[in-house]
């Protein structure tokens, strides 16, 4: 595990390993993704525009200056800026999947900046990569966009036809492996329930294969993908939610030993719990503060709205079902006393229960709108653990407490040694949960610690004491600490 920038050979021209940085590479992108907001909200005089354009020329001109070049390129879920992959992080991944996905939508596969353009054909670009193009091929709203830009002389671009999915990126490493496996399932999640949102029929096809992929990477090591569950988004939460909870929810069924074919079932169904949410206004899910009595009773419907919307996507088969039940049981609780209101006694079915324990961690860890300040693992654990009225089956939570550990990956706590680290796997099998395997992040005086090595906290001296101890947990925010920098 490393904190320095992650590479992948990108489509074309390769600049000079050290020329650009993850940060020049990631100012461009977000400077970009500035304006493209800005020109798609917003008529061109306004301030806005004005302040994403100059500061969009800023970057790329300063990119140009040190590398006499610049250009930005997506294949597949990934974006390049003059070659460099930019790093997944909370602050990129809006930008990184916006922008892949507009490219995706036009058609191109990266746009080579010639020459330092002015404000009005960076606004020319945009627009024409904005514009709706119905009917039209890939191939088609390319020639769109580059007739576009000859209309208006603007030649400082060189728009590049799209590449061909993952296929030209090398074979990663594990860790790409499980980026991959991640982003893939993003997109499978963004583009049904965006679908559903907008009353088309979606295919499951993608979301199916996106399970098995999630299935047969933790068969071989959850610890990766668990890791991946850190990265949060805010603008996307119901998309990365999903996926979350579909990962720790097949983590949980093979720990209490599901069969493969049980788990890619469990997954589907976790994957697809919150589906209703697409059915659900979108004023009231990312609604500042509380919701008023009227307003979370709509909410409450995603449960149902997730059954029907699951009658349409996968008609009567067994698989659909089982789905479904998940969707409409993942609130209610063992003792029926949350929701939706059921009149008659039932039992929750396995799956949901496990749902309702992973779907509640991801969201009381993950910052949203009305919830900036999230719980850290352990605290959710802590009171899955000792907190009966959550209605969890304590026999899940405790399978569920051996899997994550009492401090799950992606906490940070204070050792004993006074140094701080964070939890990067839990405690080898056998071994005290009080003792999973870390990564220091400082020293003992404060000083950062670039060491990526692995710990693990059941090491002892030679007298048989422990070299390290957690004393406490720590709020990652405080210390400044980006948990998924270390993980993703
Ligand atoms: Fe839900
Ligand atoms: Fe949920």
């Amino acid at each position: 595990m490393t904190s320095t920038g992650s590479r992948t050979p990108p489509p074309r021209p390769m600049v000079q390993e050290s020329a650009v940085t993850q940060l020049e590479a990631r100012n461009v992108l977000q400077a970009f993704h500035r304006a493209l907001r800005a020109i798609r909200l917003y008529p061109r005089e306004n301030t806005m525009v004005k302040a994403a354009l100059v500061a969009l020329d800023g970057a790329v001109v300063s990119l140009i200056a040190s590398t006499g070049q610049c250009d930005i390129r997506s294949v597949g879920d990934y974006v390049f800026v003059c070659g460099i992959r930019l790093r997944i992080q909370l602050d990129t991944y809006a930008a990184i999947s916006h922008v892949a996905g507009r490219f995706r939508h036009a058609g191109i596969g990266g746009i080579l900046v010639l020459s330092a353009p002015d404000g009005a054909a960076w606004v020319t670009l945009i627009s024409a990569l904005l514009a709706p193009t119905p009917g039209l091929q890939s191939d088609e709203r390319r020639a769109h966009i580059t007739a576009q830009l000859e209309r208006e002389n603007v030649s400082d671009f060189k728009i590049e036809p799209a590449v061909d999915e993952l296929a030209d990126l090398e074979e990663g490493s594990s860790q790409e492996r499980t980026r991959q496996t991640f982003m893939q399932s993003l997109s499978a999640t963004r583009q049904l329930m965006t679908d559903v949102r907008m009353g088309r029929t979606p295919a499951l096809r993608q979301a199916k294969r996106a399970v098995q992929g999630i299935v047969d990477q933790i068969m071989i090591d959850d610890t990766s993908l668990i890791g991946m569950t850190t990265l949060r988004d805010f603008d996307e939460y119901t998309f990365v939610h999903s996926v979350n909870v579909c990962i720790l929810a097949v983590a949980l069924g093979r720990r209490i030993g599901l069969s493969k074919l049980q788990l890619l079932d469990l997954g589907l169904a976790a994957l697809l719990h919150d589906i209703g949410k697409s059915r659900i206004p979108i004023e009231i899910l990312n609604k500042r503060g509380q919701l008023s009595e009227d307003e979370f009773r709509v909410l409450q419907g995603h449960t149902w709205h997730g059954v029907l919307a699951l009658f349409a996507l996968s008609g009567s088969t067994a698989r659909a079902w089982r789905s479904m039940t998940v969707a409409y049981e993942h609130h209610l609780r063992l003792d029926r006393s949350g929701y939706p209101r059921t009149v008659r006694s039932r039992e929750l079915s396995l799956f949901s229960r496990i749902v309702s324990i992973v779907d509640g961690f991801d969201a009381a860890t993950s910052t949203r709108v009305y919830q900036p300040n999230p719980w850290s693992p352990a605290d959710v654990i802590r009171g899955m653990r000792d907190n009966p009225r959550l209605g969890l089956d304590p026999v899940l939570v405790r399978a569920f407490t051996g899997l994550m550990g009492i401090y799950p990956i992606g906490t940070v706590v204070l050792l004993d040694s006074h140094e701080i680290a964070l939890v990067v796997a839990a405690s080898r099998e056998g071994q005290p949960p009080s003792r999973p395997q870390i990564r220091l992040l400082f020293d003992e005086r404060g000083n950062p610690s670039y060491e990526a090595t692995v710990l693990d906290l059941t090491e002892k001296d030679s007298s048989g004491q422990h070299l390290r101890t957690i004393v406490r947990t720590e709020d990652a925010d405080r210390l400044g600490i980006q948990v998924s920098d270390y993980l993703t």
